[in-house]
């Protein structure tokens, strides 16, 4: 079900940072480099839709050859042409009814229907790839190939893919990434999805670093399943975590079940702006490939509930990168390797 990058010269343009921009300076030419998702490809349909990355509005839209990711920006007036339509596989602009093609060039002036449109009236197209149902796309791609983490069991026939809904949150991408891999939290802030505040204490772990980043295994008896079935777990069972982390802002968790059962979870926090995420989730599993998709929406929106209500209220909103700045105990290793891995990004915050 993934399409192949739309990779056209055409399609690879680079955008600058916008006006009011919410980052430090140069954190967001560093993370214009990089491809995040922007919407799942189910939620792309006939009207045009508006999304923000790292402050620029953009438009998705699909065409009969696939979506295309554009900057929400007539280049006549400005009006977004997430205000307008599709129509035989041209974006339509609201205010005039420029017409532009999936290249971004302009094909049609209605005012002026003779005048051939020169190419100060094109519309900038960014590359765009559908993955794990997924649209990704690229600010500043440095290459016509898409650069995102493999996830391979996705499509793995031994596996059933599952893209739960995405979750907005007024928080810093880093806050996020940062609690998806925090182990200390799981007793209190899940105590009642699939922890206990009985068993708060964290066994030393192995952070080791990768070519993607870092990977920690965390190796200890907090039960990964709800909390209603926990009768269902063999007694004395231990359990393995294994997050690889790719910097800046995704991060893998695959837990070992009983029986051989592997689940594993893509975590993606798309930066809207400096303070503003959305959380995009693609996860597999081996086992209970018939149960019901709403029990896992549900369970999964309940812990993202749980961790939002903290990063959002965490201060200060950015992600403290100085290891002077907050307090570490060793059962942090996984964040102090993840603010390490950030500083050495080039980034501040
Ligand atoms: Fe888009 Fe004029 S502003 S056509
Ligand atoms: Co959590």
């Amino acid at each position: 079900d993934d399409a192949p990058a739309k990779a056209s010269p055409a399609c690879h343009n680079r955008l600058s940072r916008p006006r009011n921009c919410s980052y430090a300076d140069g954190d967001w030419e560093i993370l214009a480099k990089f491809w995040f998702p922007v919407a799942r490809a189910e939620d792309i349909g006939d009207k045009p839709l508006a999304a923000r990355l790292l402050d620029v509005k953009l438009v998705i839209y699909r065409t009969t050859d696939g979506i295309n990711v554009a900057r929400d920006l007539c280049p006549h007036r400005g009006a977004p042409l997430s205000m307008g339509w599709v129509e035989e596989d041209e974006i339509v602009c609201p205010y005039h009814g420029l017409r532009f093609a999936s290249d971004g060039r302009c094909v049609r002036i209605p005012a002026q229907p003779n005048v051939v449109p020169s190419d100060r009236f094109r519309a900038t197209i960014l590359p765009s790839v559908e993955r794990y149902g997924l649209v990704w796309t690229c600010l500043d791609a440095q290459s016509p190939e898409p650069v995102i983490p493999e996830f391979p069991e996705w499509s793995d026939p031994a596996f059933q893919t599952i893209l739960c809904p995405p979750v907005g949150m007024n928080a810093a991408p880093g806050r996020q990434v940062e609690g998806f891999i925090d182990v200390a939290h799981f007793a209190w802030i899940h105590h009642e999805a699939f922890a206990d505040r009985e068993n708060s204490v964290v066994p030393l772990y192995q952070t080791k670093s990768t070519d993607f980043g870092f990977r920690s295994i965390y190796v200890s008896d907090v039960s990964n399943f709800p909390k209603a079935l926990h009768h269902l777990e063999p007694e004395g069972f231990i359990w393995h975590r294994t997050f690889d982390v790719h910097p800046p802002f995704i991060a893998f968790l695959k837990v070992d079940f009983p029986d051989d059962g592997v689940l594993r979870i893509m975590n993606i926090a798309t930066p809207v702006s400096a303070r503003e995420t959305i959380l995009y989730v693609p996860l597999v599993r081996n086992f209970d490939k018939t149960g019901s998709l709403d029990d896992v929406y549900a369970f999964n929106a309940q812990i993202f509930a749980e961790d939002q209500a903290i990063v959002e209220a965490q201060c200060p909103e950015d992600l403290p990168l100085d290891m002077e700045d907050e307090a570490h105990f060793a059962a942090d290793r996984s964040s102090v390797a993840y603010r390490k891995a950030l500083r050495e990004m080039g980034l501040t915050g």
